[in-house]
């Protein structure tokens, strides 16, 4: 069987004795303690998505794409198991890093302005192509969640049929990683940042510490 140190080296330079080790390593204890609550500002926020949770969706991405090609190698591509999961991962991957991509050179860059012109120039009313982007994103957002529920489902089914090996359980597990922090991802993004220029108010429920 093909282990996961047969992988790049750049893919096992963590600890990975058990895959969610391995996914808990590259996000640190400290980064998890430092999320942002309903009094971070805009800047710390964008800040914190960009150093924080951008970078381990990339390198999770990095590290299914290359399991997902080792199952494939192993199983063969006309797996139908390896053939419906890796057509929907190559397209989630896609959008993933398109839609953080967009944040970074887009929509966030687009936010900081909007902060800057409010606090210098008392500028109240956020400008309409920034609400019209943020609404794009909020949707963006919903259908990414989705194709990554469904992803894990496919993963699973994988999984759970006769004659499967150890790594689409590390599949699972990994991909079970990053539906978790992509949870966090989206609700510092779609509760904590953009509502504060739209002027949505967190309800009852998100009120509660994260
Ligand atoms: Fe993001
Ligand atoms: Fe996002």
């Amino acid at each position: 069987m093909v282990t996961l140190t047969t992988l790049s080296p750049s893919l096992t330079a963590a600890p990975c004795g058990a895959a969610g080790d391995r996914a808990a390593t590259a996000l640190s204890n400290q980064a998890r303690r430092e999320h942002p609550r309903r009094c971070s500002s805009c800047p710390d926020i964008v800040r914190h998505v960009v150093h924080v949770h951008h970078p381990f969706l990339r390198e999770q991405l990095t590290y299914l794409d290359a399991l997902l090609a080792e199952i494939g190698r192993q199983t063969g591509s006309e797996d139908v198991h390896w053939k419906r999961a890796s057509g929907l991962f190559v397209k989630l991957r896609t959008e993933l890093e398109q839609c953080m991509l967009h944040e970074e050179k887009s929509v966030f860059p687009q936010i900081e302005r909007w902060e800057r012109q409010r606090y210098q120039a008392g500028t109240r009313e956020p400008p309409a192509d920034l609400i019209q982007s943020i609404h794009a994103l909020e949707r963006w957002h919903a259908g990414l969640f989705h194709g990554l529920w469904l992803m894990l489902r496919r993963a699973r089914d994988a999984s759970e049929a006769p004659g499967r090996g150890a790594m689409w359980r590390d599949f699972v597990t990994e991909l079970s990683a990053v539906c978790d922090d992509f949870d966090q991802h989206l609700f510092e993004e779609d509760c904590l940042l953009l509502p504060q220029i739209t002027g949505w108010q967190v309800g009852h429920i998100g009120k509660r510490a994260r």
